[in-house]
């Protein structure tokens, strides 16, 4: 890869003193790698949300590594400078170690750089396992969608203290055993402020607010791709869904009405 960031950059970050904000952007194509990678973000992120906004599956329990190599790989094509990041999907590091390590090991074969995964302590094994196979990991903590049967729905998490406190050690269990950033996700900024100030690698927040080392937002929402309501967390910098259509429509009436194509847009015998 062509990445100008790596794992040790960003693990570092904190200890390096760099005071500017991480940024992350979810893609999962080529076209939307060279966008995100060409506006400047640091870290790609070819999220399993991949199952909800370009497979149009209500939740992301049915994305398969096949899925993720297929996008990864399609991301990596554009060659982007940012590190790219996968993740794994529900049921690809739950049932051994050698299942977990040679689903990951797809993912970076198709050019990932590290892997993402849900949960902090539960999951010590399978992370223990990958990093001693030399794979980086990313943690993710707080709203996890993976968990959507077990939650119940798409929830702030971590708010009674006793999740807050089981947040913090998963947090920290994470980062003793080598992960090199976490992603929060919908947590109080409280407790994203604490977990920050605690751990030694980067926290990267998603409704977790201000305090976070690092910002993602997933890529159709912050360009308004999909319409209708969305999460308090998402400032939508584009309205792309609108822009979209009215270019469409505004074809299909050329045609109709014989606006399209014009004489310079056709060719002639010579
Ligand atoms: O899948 C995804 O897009 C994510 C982000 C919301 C962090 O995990």
């Amino acid at each position: 890869m062509d990445t100008s960031i790596t794992v040790p950059i960003i693990r570092d970050w904190k200890k390096s003193d760099k005071t500017r904000r991480i940024v992350m952007v979810t893609a999962y194509d080529f076209s939307g790698a060279k966008i995100v990678d060409d506006a400047g973000a640091d870290i790609i992120l070819v999220g399993d949300s991949l199952g909800m906004v370009m497979l149009g599956y209500p939740d992301t329990l049915s994305v398969t590594i096949d899925d993720m190599v297929r996008h990864t790989s399609a991301v990596t094509r554009a060659r982007p400078k940012a590190m790219v990041v996968a993740d794994l999907p529900w049921m690809t590091y739950h049932l051994s170690q050698k299942d977990t390590i040679q689903n990951a090991a797809a993912l970076i074969r198709a050019g990932a750089s590290a892997v993402k995964l849900e949960g902090g302590v539960k999951r010590g094994e399978m992370i223990d396992a990958l990093i001693d196979s030399e794979i980086p990991v990313m943690g993710h903590l707080g709203l996890t969608p993976q968990s959507v049967n077990i939650t119940g729905g798409y929830k702030v998490q971590a708010r009674e203290t006793s999740a807050a406190q089981s947040l913090v050690s998963d947090a920290k269990f994470l980062d003793d055993h080598g992960c090199f950033a976490v992603v929060l996700e919908a947590i109080p900024l409280g407790l994203a402020r604490q977990v920050t100030a605690e751990l030694s690698v980067p926290t990267i927040g998603i409704g977790a607010g201000p305090q976070c080392d690092g910002q993602v937002l997933v890529y159709h929402d912050l360009l308004g791709l999909i319409p209708g309501n969305q999460p308090r967390f998402v400032r939508q910098y584009g309205n792309l869904y609108d822009q979209a259509t009215k270019a469409i429509e505004t074809f299909i009436s050329d045609v109709h009405e014989g606006r399209f194509p014009g004489l310079d847009e056709s060719y002639g015998s010579s």
